[in-house]
Protein backbone atom coordinates (compact mmCIF):
# COMPACT_ATOMS: atom_id res chain seq x y z
CA UNK A 1 0.00 0.00 0.00
CA UNK A 2 1.64 3.70 -0.99
CA UNK A 3 1.59 5.74 2.20
CA UNK A 4 2.19 9.25 2.06
CA UNK A 5 4.09 10.76 4.98
CA UNK A 6 1.95 14.07 5.50
CA UNK A 7 2.76 16.87 7.86
CA UNK A 8 -0.21 19.20 9.04
CA UNK A 9 0.39 22.46 10.20
CA UNK A 10 -2.86 24.27 11.67
CA UNK A 11 -1.58 27.39 12.93
CA UNK A 12 -3.25 30.29 14.10
CA UNK A 13 -7.58 31.27 13.80
CA UNK A 14 -9.43 29.26 12.02
CA UNK A 15 -6.51 27.61 10.42
CA UNK A 16 -6.53 25.20 13.54
CA UNK A 17 -10.39 24.20 13.11
CA UNK A 18 -10.22 23.78 9.31
CA UNK A 19 -7.54 21.55 9.46
CA UNK A 20 -8.73 19.33 12.13
CA UNK A 21 -11.61 18.81 9.99
CA UNK A 22 -9.51 18.66 6.78
CA UNK A 23 -8.11 15.52 8.08
CA UNK A 24 -11.04 13.85 9.33
CA UNK A 25 -12.35 13.95 5.94
CA UNK A 26 -9.24 12.66 4.87
CA UNK A 27 -9.37 9.67 7.42
CA UNK A 28 -13.01 9.04 5.96
CA UNK A 29 -10.96 8.91 2.49
CA UNK A 30 -8.87 6.08 3.63
CA UNK A 31 -11.28 4.63 5.34
CA UNK A 32 -13.33 3.82 1.75
CA UNK A 33 -10.02 3.80 -0.66
CA UNK A 34 -8.32 0.67 -1.00
CA UNK A 35 -4.70 0.87 -1.38
CA UNK A 36 -4.79 4.54 0.25
CA UNK A 37 -2.32 5.21 3.25
CA UNK A 38 -1.69 8.21 4.93
CA UNK A 39 0.60 9.01 7.54
CA UNK A 40 -0.12 12.56 9.52
CA UNK A 41 1.71 14.35 11.71
CA UNK A 42 0.69 17.32 13.44
CA UNK A 43 3.24 20.49 14.14
CA UNK A 44 2.15 22.96 16.48
CA UNK A 45 3.44 25.88 15.00
CA UNK A 46 2.68 29.14 14.71
CA UNK A 47 1.35 31.65 16.96
CA UNK A 48 1.52 30.10 20.16
CA UNK A 49 4.84 28.85 19.33
CA UNK A 50 5.80 32.42 18.88
CA UNK A 51 4.51 33.22 22.50
CA UNK A 52 6.38 30.48 24.12
CA UNK A 53 9.32 30.30 22.48
CA UNK A 54 10.05 33.29 20.59
CA UNK A 55 9.81 31.55 16.78
CA UNK A 56 6.95 30.50 15.26
CA UNK A 57 8.52 27.43 13.90
CA UNK A 58 11.60 25.55 15.39
CA UNK A 59 15.18 26.90 14.15
CA UNK A 60 15.90 23.15 12.12
CA UNK A 61 11.64 23.37 11.12
CA UNK A 62 12.56 22.76 7.54
CA UNK A 63 14.79 19.81 8.49
CA UNK A 64 11.40 18.06 10.57
CA UNK A 65 9.57 19.01 7.27
CA UNK A 66 11.55 17.97 3.87
CA UNK A 67 10.78 14.05 4.97
CA UNK A 68 7.90 14.50 4.27
CA UNK A 69 5.73 14.20 0.91
CA UNK A 70 3.75 17.29 1.67
CA UNK A 71 2.62 19.32 3.81
CA UNK A 72 -0.86 20.67 5.26
CA UNK A 73 -1.32 24.61 6.35
CA UNK A 74 -3.92 26.26 7.99
CA UNK A 75 -3.25 30.25 8.19
CA UNK A 76 -0.83 32.42 10.15
CA UNK A 77 -1.81 35.40 11.48
CA UNK A 78 -2.66 37.02 15.00
CA UNK A 79 -3.87 40.20 16.53
CA UNK A 80 -0.99 40.62 19.03
CA UNK A 81 2.17 39.98 16.26
CA UNK A 82 2.89 42.20 13.32
CA UNK A 83 2.29 40.52 10.40
CA UNK A 84 5.46 40.13 8.89
CA UNK A 85 6.87 38.45 11.90
CA UNK A 86 4.16 35.29 11.60
CA UNK A 87 4.23 35.32 7.82
CA UNK A 88 8.34 35.49 7.24
CA UNK A 89 8.26 33.03 10.35
CA UNK A 90 6.84 30.59 9.07
CA UNK A 91 4.35 30.18 5.36
CA UNK A 92 6.89 32.50 3.68
CA UNK A 93 9.79 30.33 5.24
CA UNK A 94 8.26 27.08 3.70
CA UNK A 95 7.72 28.55 0.38
CA UNK A 96 10.91 29.98 0.04
CA UNK A 97 13.15 27.47 1.38
CA UNK A 98 11.43 24.70 -0.08
CA UNK A 99 11.65 26.50 -3.50
CA UNK A 100 7.45 26.26 -3.85
CA UNK A 101 7.40 28.58 -6.87
CA UNK A 102 4.52 27.95 -8.30
CA UNK A 103 1.16 28.93 -6.26
CA UNK A 104 -1.93 27.55 -8.06
CA UNK A 105 -5.40 28.79 -6.86
CA UNK A 106 -8.42 27.30 -9.05
CA UNK A 107 -11.47 29.13 -8.45
CA UNK A 108 -14.85 27.88 -10.28
CA UNK A 109 -18.06 28.61 -9.73
CA UNK A 110 -19.42 25.67 -8.31
CA UNK A 111 -22.93 24.12 -8.98
CA UNK A 112 -25.50 24.88 -6.42
CA UNK A 113 -23.57 28.27 -5.20
CA UNK A 114 -24.48 32.15 -6.47
CA UNK A 115 -21.32 34.31 -6.50
CA UNK A 116 -21.74 38.03 -6.35
CA UNK A 117 -21.72 38.27 -10.62
CA UNK A 118 -25.36 38.48 -11.95
CA UNK A 119 -25.23 36.96 -14.91
CA UNK A 120 -22.20 34.40 -14.39
CA UNK A 121 -22.55 30.67 -14.83
CA UNK A 122 -20.30 27.80 -14.00
CA UNK A 123 -19.22 27.87 -17.28
CA UNK A 124 -18.31 31.24 -17.09
CA UNK A 125 -15.83 31.25 -14.26
CA UNK A 126 -13.46 28.11 -14.26
CA UNK A 127 -9.99 29.93 -13.80
CA UNK A 128 -6.83 29.00 -12.38
CA UNK A 129 -4.93 31.74 -11.12
CA UNK A 130 -0.64 30.90 -11.09
CA UNK A 131 1.06 32.51 -8.95
CA UNK A 132 4.85 33.32 -8.95
CA UNK A 133 5.71 32.30 -5.13
CA UNK A 134 9.16 32.99 -4.77
CA UNK A 135 10.30 36.14 -5.73
CA UNK A 136 8.69 39.37 -6.91
CA UNK A 137 7.17 41.82 -4.70
CA UNK A 138 8.02 39.94 -2.29
CA UNK A 139 11.38 39.03 -2.82
CA UNK A 140 12.09 39.91 0.61
CA UNK A 141 14.73 42.42 -0.72
CA UNK A 142 14.79 45.91 0.59
CA UNK A 143 16.03 47.80 3.68
CA UNK A 144 15.56 50.71 6.26
CA UNK A 145 17.67 53.39 6.62
CA UNK A 146 17.18 56.41 9.73
CA UNK A 147 15.32 53.87 11.54
CA UNK A 148 12.75 56.26 13.73
CA UNK A 149 13.98 59.84 12.44
CA UNK A 150 11.44 62.05 10.39
CA UNK A 151 13.91 61.27 7.49
CA UNK A 152 13.53 57.77 7.36
CA UNK A 153 13.00 55.95 4.31
CA UNK A 154 11.80 52.28 3.30
CA UNK A 155 12.74 50.33 -0.38
CA UNK A 156 10.47 47.43 -1.01
CA UNK A 157 12.40 46.02 -4.26
CA UNK A 158 10.42 43.26 -6.58
CA UNK A 159 13.53 40.81 -8.00
CA UNK A 160 12.01 39.19 -11.70
CA UNK A 161 14.67 37.47 -12.83
CA UNK A 162 14.73 35.87 -16.25
CA UNK A 163 15.02 31.84 -14.56
CA UNK A 164 12.12 32.89 -12.00
CA UNK A 165 9.73 34.31 -14.90
CA UNK A 166 10.47 31.94 -17.08
CA UNK A 167 10.10 28.87 -14.90
CA UNK A 168 6.49 30.09 -13.51
CA UNK A 169 5.47 30.85 -17.07
CA UNK A 170 6.27 27.38 -18.56
CA UNK A 171 4.11 25.57 -15.64
CA UNK A 172 1.27 28.20 -16.43
CA UNK A 173 1.45 27.37 -20.03
CA UNK A 174 1.65 23.31 -19.47
CA UNK A 175 -1.32 23.64 -17.13
CA UNK A 176 -3.03 25.79 -19.59
CA UNK A 177 -2.51 23.25 -22.29
CA UNK A 178 -4.16 20.40 -20.25
CA UNK A 179 -7.38 22.56 -20.23
CA UNK A 180 -10.00 22.51 -22.48
CA UNK A 181 -9.83 26.18 -23.19
CA UNK A 182 -6.08 26.15 -23.58
CA UNK A 183 -6.17 29.76 -22.88
CA UNK A 184 -3.28 31.83 -20.59
CA UNK A 185 -3.89 34.96 -20.13
CA UNK A 186 -0.44 37.00 -18.82
CA UNK A 187 -1.11 39.86 -16.19
CA UNK A 188 1.76 42.75 -15.99
CA UNK A 189 1.96 46.55 -15.13
CA UNK A 190 4.81 46.74 -17.89
CA UNK A 191 3.06 50.23 -19.00
CA UNK A 192 4.52 51.63 -15.45
CA UNK A 193 7.19 49.71 -14.21
CA UNK A 194 9.76 49.76 -16.97
CA UNK A 195 12.10 47.59 -15.29
CA UNK A 196 10.96 43.99 -14.01
CA UNK A 197 7.87 44.15 -15.49
CA UNK A 198 9.01 44.86 -19.15
CA UNK A 199 11.78 41.42 -18.33
CA UNK A 200 8.33 39.60 -17.87
CA UNK A 201 6.63 40.24 -20.37
CA UNK A 202 9.91 39.44 -22.72
CA UNK A 203 10.35 35.95 -20.68
CA UNK A 204 6.27 35.80 -21.98
CA UNK A 205 6.84 36.25 -25.27
CA UNK A 206 9.64 34.05 -26.02
CA UNK A 207 8.28 31.28 -24.68
CA UNK A 208 5.02 31.51 -26.74
CA UNK A 209 6.68 29.58 -29.36
CA UNK A 210 7.42 26.75 -27.70
CA UNK A 211 3.40 26.46 -26.88
CA UNK A 212 1.83 27.41 -30.04
CA UNK A 213 -1.18 25.46 -28.92
CA UNK A 214 -2.02 27.51 -26.06
CA UNK A 215 -3.96 30.80 -27.11
CA UNK A 216 -2.51 33.81 -25.18
CA UNK A 217 -3.04 37.57 -24.61
CA UNK A 218 -1.86 40.12 -21.98
CA UNK A 219 -3.83 42.37 -19.23
CA UNK A 220 -2.79 44.88 -17.38
CA UNK A 221 -3.18 44.06 -13.78
CA UNK A 222 -5.77 46.89 -12.97
CA UNK A 223 -8.15 46.11 -16.40
CA UNK A 224 -7.66 42.46 -15.18
CA UNK A 225 -10.10 43.31 -11.90
CA UNK A 226 -12.57 44.46 -14.39
CA UNK A 227 -12.32 41.64 -16.73
CA UNK A 228 -12.86 39.11 -14.15
CA UNK A 229 -15.95 40.88 -13.07
CA UNK A 230 -17.42 41.64 -16.54
CA UNK A 231 -15.91 38.92 -19.07
CA UNK A 232 -15.32 36.07 -16.44
CA UNK A 233 -16.10 33.79 -19.61
CA UNK A 234 -12.51 34.92 -21.29
CA UNK A 235 -10.54 33.90 -18.84
CA UNK A 236 -8.72 30.36 -18.05
CA UNK A 237 -5.25 30.02 -17.09
CA UNK A 238 -4.26 33.19 -15.58
CA UNK A 239 -0.15 34.14 -14.91
CA UNK A 240 0.79 36.58 -12.32
CA UNK A 241 3.09 38.17 -10.15
CA UNK A 242 3.40 37.39 -6.60
CA UNK A 243 1.75 40.20 -5.72
CA UNK A 244 -0.59 40.71 -8.44
CA UNK A 245 -1.75 37.00 -8.50
CA UNK A 246 -2.23 37.61 -4.12
CA UNK A 247 -5.05 40.32 -5.41
CA UNK A 248 -6.20 38.89 -8.24
CA UNK A 249 -6.67 35.38 -6.13
CA UNK A 250 -8.90 36.72 -3.28
CA UNK A 251 -11.01 38.78 -5.77
CA UNK A 252 -11.34 35.09 -7.98
CA UNK A 253 -12.06 33.30 -4.56
CA UNK A 254 -14.75 36.03 -4.00
CA UNK A 255 -16.32 36.43 -7.35
CA UNK A 256 -16.39 32.46 -7.40
CA UNK A 257 -18.85 32.38 -3.75
CA UNK A 258 -17.11 32.92 -0.58
CA UNK A 259 -12.89 33.68 0.16
CA UNK A 260 -14.12 30.24 2.21
CA UNK A 261 -14.20 28.01 -0.81
CA UNK A 262 -10.74 28.94 -2.30
CA UNK A 263 -7.90 26.40 -2.31
CA UNK A 264 -4.33 26.38 -2.71
CA UNK A 265 -1.24 24.55 -3.68
CA UNK A 266 2.30 25.49 -3.21
CA UNK A 267 4.22 23.21 -6.10
CA UNK A 268 7.63 22.90 -5.87
CA UNK A 269 6.93 21.44 -9.44
CA UNK A 270 10.44 19.24 -9.20
CA UNK A 271 9.53 17.50 -5.84
CA UNK A 272 12.86 18.21 -4.64
CA UNK A 273 11.05 19.19 -1.81
CA UNK A 274 7.45 18.82 -0.27
CA UNK A 275 4.77 21.22 -1.43
CA UNK A 276 2.26 22.47 0.79
CA UNK A 277 -1.41 22.72 0.29
CA UNK A 278 -3.43 25.19 2.29
CA UNK A 279 -6.82 27.59 1.81
CA UNK A 280 -6.91 31.15 0.55
CA UNK A 281 -8.20 32.69 3.46
CA UNK A 282 -6.73 33.69 6.18
CA UNK A 283 -6.77 32.92 10.42
CA UNK A 284 -10.47 34.97 10.56
CA UNK A 285 -9.98 36.50 13.70
CA UNK A 286 -13.50 37.61 13.80
CA UNK A 287 -14.94 33.92 13.27
CA UNK A 288 -12.21 32.35 15.38
CA UNK A 289 -13.69 29.56 18.41
CA UNK A 290 -17.33 30.44 16.49
CA UNK A 291 -17.50 26.73 14.60
CA UNK A 292 -18.81 28.56 11.49
CA UNK A 293 -15.67 28.57 9.19
CA UNK A 294 -16.45 27.38 5.80
CA UNK A 295 -13.98 24.45 5.52
CA UNK A 296 -14.60 23.69 2.34
CA UNK A 297 -11.25 25.17 1.17
CA UNK A 298 -9.94 23.30 3.40
CA UNK A 299 -11.02 20.24 2.10
CA UNK A 300 -10.61 21.12 -1.83
CA UNK A 301 -6.88 21.64 -0.66
CA UNK A 302 -6.72 18.40 0.50
CA UNK A 303 -8.01 17.24 -2.75
CA UNK A 304 -5.22 18.76 -4.70
CA UNK A 305 -2.81 17.46 -2.21
CA UNK A 306 -4.27 13.87 -3.24
CA UNK A 307 -3.60 14.78 -7.00
CA UNK A 308 0.11 16.44 -6.21
CA UNK A 309 0.59 12.64 -4.14
CA UNK A 310 -0.34 10.93 -6.73
CA UNK A 311 -4.01 10.03 -5.86
CA UNK A 312 -5.93 11.09 -8.67
CA UNK A 313 -9.12 8.83 -7.92
CA UNK A 314 -9.07 9.95 -4.15
CA UNK A 315 -8.91 13.35 -4.98
CA UNK A 316 -11.92 13.14 -7.22
CA UNK A 317 -13.84 11.14 -4.73
CA UNK A 318 -13.33 14.31 -2.67
CA UNK A 319 -13.60 16.56 -4.76
CA UNK A 320 -17.52 15.38 -5.86
CA UNK A 321 -18.26 15.05 -2.10
CA UNK A 322 -17.62 18.39 -2.02
CA UNK A 323 -19.47 19.12 -4.99
CA UNK A 324 -22.21 17.87 -4.33
CA UNK A 325 -22.21 19.23 -0.33
CA UNK A 326 -22.62 22.66 -2.05
CA UNK A 327 -24.90 21.56 -5.03
CA UNK A 328 -27.47 20.19 -2.45
CA UNK A 329 -27.65 23.74 -0.59
CA UNK A 330 -28.97 22.38 3.12
CA UNK A 331 -25.88 22.42 4.36
CA UNK A 332 -23.73 25.75 3.63
CA UNK A 333 -21.68 27.80 6.22
CA UNK A 334 -23.27 31.61 6.87
CA UNK A 335 -20.25 32.53 4.09
CA UNK A 336 -22.66 31.29 1.87
CA UNK A 337 -25.59 31.83 3.01
CA UNK A 338 -26.52 29.31 5.09
CA UNK A 339 -26.39 28.35 8.98
CA UNK A 340 -24.18 25.19 9.23
CA UNK A 341 -21.29 24.73 11.17
CA UNK A 342 -17.87 24.01 10.44
CA UNK A 343 -19.07 20.41 11.53
CA UNK A 344 -22.35 20.00 9.77
CA UNK A 345 -20.40 20.51 6.65
CA UNK A 346 -17.62 18.10 7.39
CA UNK A 347 -20.32 15.37 8.45
CA UNK A 348 -22.20 15.87 5.09
CA UNK A 349 -18.80 15.28 3.08
CA UNK A 350 -17.63 12.28 5.42
CA UNK A 351 -21.17 10.92 4.60
CA UNK A 352 -20.67 11.20 1.17
CA UNK A 353 -17.89 9.75 1.40
CA UNK A 354 -18.87 6.63 3.02
CA UNK A 355 -21.31 5.88 0.36
CA UNK A 356 -24.07 6.97 2.34
CA UNK A 357 -26.73 9.43 1.39
CA UNK A 358 -25.95 8.61 -1.94
C1 LIG B 1 -2.10 34.59 0.65
C2 LIG B 1 -2.02 35.50 1.80
C3 LIG B 1 -0.58 35.75 2.13
C4 LIG B 1 0.13 36.24 0.92
C5 LIG B 1 -0.41 36.75 3.23
C6 LIG B 1 -1.09 36.27 4.47
C7 LIG B 1 1.01 37.15 3.39
O1 LIG B 1 -2.68 36.68 1.53
O2 LIG B 1 -1.72 33.42 0.80
O3 LIG B 1 -2.55 35.00 -0.41
O4 LIG B 1 -0.03 37.37 0.50
O5 LIG B 1 0.89 35.47 0.37
MG1 LIG C 1 -3.68 36.65 -0.27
Amino acid sequence: MASHRIAAIPGDGIGQEVIAVGLEVLSALVAREPGLGLEVDIFDWGSDHYRNHGRMMPEDGLDQLRPFDAIYFGSVGAPDIPDDVTLWGLRLAICQGFDQYANVRPARLLPGVRGPLRDAGPSDLDWIVVRENTEGEYAGAGGRVHRGFPEEVGIEAAVFTRAGCARIMRFAFHLARSRPKKRLTLVTKSNAQRHGMVLWDEVFSGLEGEFSDVATDKELVDAMTTRMVLKPGTLDVVVATNLHADILSDLASALSGSLGLGPTANLNPERRFPSMFEPIHGSGFDITGKGVANPIASFWSAAMMLDHLGEPKAAKHLMDAIERTLAAGDVLTPDLGGRATTKDVTARVCELLAGRNA
